[in-house]
């Protein structure tokens, strides 16, 4: 498992600034503000996520212009600029689910803005215990801790916003107009190219933590989807016809989440981030199917409620659902 910490940010940005050419020791020492020992370790531990960096005896170090893994620690951490979350940023190469090793993480006290990251996981789950495919490089599967101060009641305006930030980060990065399903798919063009799950410990009136999940399918040829999904998911790539750089991704969704979180502590936070939603969810005002687990409804999909809930016209009459599974019946 790697690991960011204050002091490789600071390496690597200065590494990052004059890359290609020789920072002394001694500048390094000034800028990062730490000792030589201490920077010996850093360049270390940044050699160790895959960084290229050369020591030049009693000179100092160059970070070679080769490419290094776009998902290393160190370079999420400074991408997130000033960001107060990230920190810290944990990749794993393989695990079974960042939402698990997240959740346990907080039961130990972690504090919110922690991110874990895989590049593969072997029990990678998504909503209502479905399976979340993840295969290894390529993928961006990431779980961020946040311990909101939200009630219980309104945890699903947390995916709202990771659903905003996700859309977002993909028009600001790529220009890829993506589409809002709620509660908490990505679409590209009716294809599935990001899935996002909330789950949180609560009292009656109180979140202890919440962890969200982001899955996104990054760098991933269609090719490499289970046959059974292949008509129905996207990936980053196949859009653009290139692979992207799935650290300044996670960065920018990061950030962005985290202003949007901030802003819900306004008086009208809630009821902002509801119409921000309601303004770019390609759910509403359209035909759709509902599934709840025990029943099938029908019919237009009206309005959101100030819980995040799904107000659907049904022939029973106005149903608000809080968690279903939604299928989109015709074009607008
Ligand atoms: C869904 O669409 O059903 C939600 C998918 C959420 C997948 C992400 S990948 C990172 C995190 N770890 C998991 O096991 N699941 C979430």
């Amino acid at each position: 498992m790697h690991r960011s910490n204050a002091t490789k940010r600071a390496v690597l940005s200065v590494l990052l600034e004059r890359r290609g050419n020789l920072v002394s020791s001694g500048l390094l020492r000034t800028l990062a503000g730490v000792t030589r020992q201490a920077i010996w370790k850093s360049v270390e531990s940044l050699r160790e996520e895959g960084f290229p960096i050369l020591s030049v005896p009693q000179k100092g170090y160059i970070l070679k212009e080769a490419a290094f893994p776009d998902l290393a620690p160190s370079w999420i951490d400074f991408l997130l600029k000033d960001s107060p979350w990230g920190h810290p940023v944990l990749l794993w190469e393989s695990l079974p689910s960042t939402q698990e090793v997240l959740k346990q993480m907080a039961r130990n006290g972690t504090p919110a803005g922690a991110l874990c990251l895989a590049e593969e996981q072997t029990l990678g789950r998504g909503r209502r215990g479905r399976v979340w495919s993840s295969p290894p490089r390529g993928g961006l599967y990431f779980s961020l801790l946040s311990r909101p101060r939200l009630l219980p009641s309104k945890i699903q305006l947390l995916n709202l916003a990771a659903g905003l930030s996700v859309s977002r980060s993909l028009q600001q990065l790529f220009g890829i107009p993506c589409q809002l399903k709620w509660p908490n798919d990505i679409l590209w063009q009716g294809k599935k190219l990001c899935g996002i799950l909330s789950e949180t410990a609560c009292e009656a009136d109180r979140v202890h933590y919440a962890v969200t999940g982001i899955g996104i399918n990054a760098n991933i040829a269609l090719s490499a989807f289970p046959r059974e999904l292949s008509d129905q998911v996207t990936s980053l790539a196949s859009i653009l016809g290139r692979e992207i750089d799935r650290g300044r991704v996670v960065a920018e969704i990061i950030s962005d989440l985290h202003r949007r979180l901030a802003l819900l502590e306004n008086p009208s936070g809630e009821e902002n981030l509801i119409a921000a939603y309601g303004r770019h969810c390609h759910t509403l005002r359209r035909e759709v199917r509902v599934l709840t687990g025990e029943r099938i409804y029908e019919g237009l999909a009206v309005a959101l409620s100030a819980e995040g809930a799904l107000c659907v016209e049904t022939e029973e009459g106005l149903l608000s659902f809080s968690a279903a599974d939604v299928v989109h019946l015709r074009p607008r």
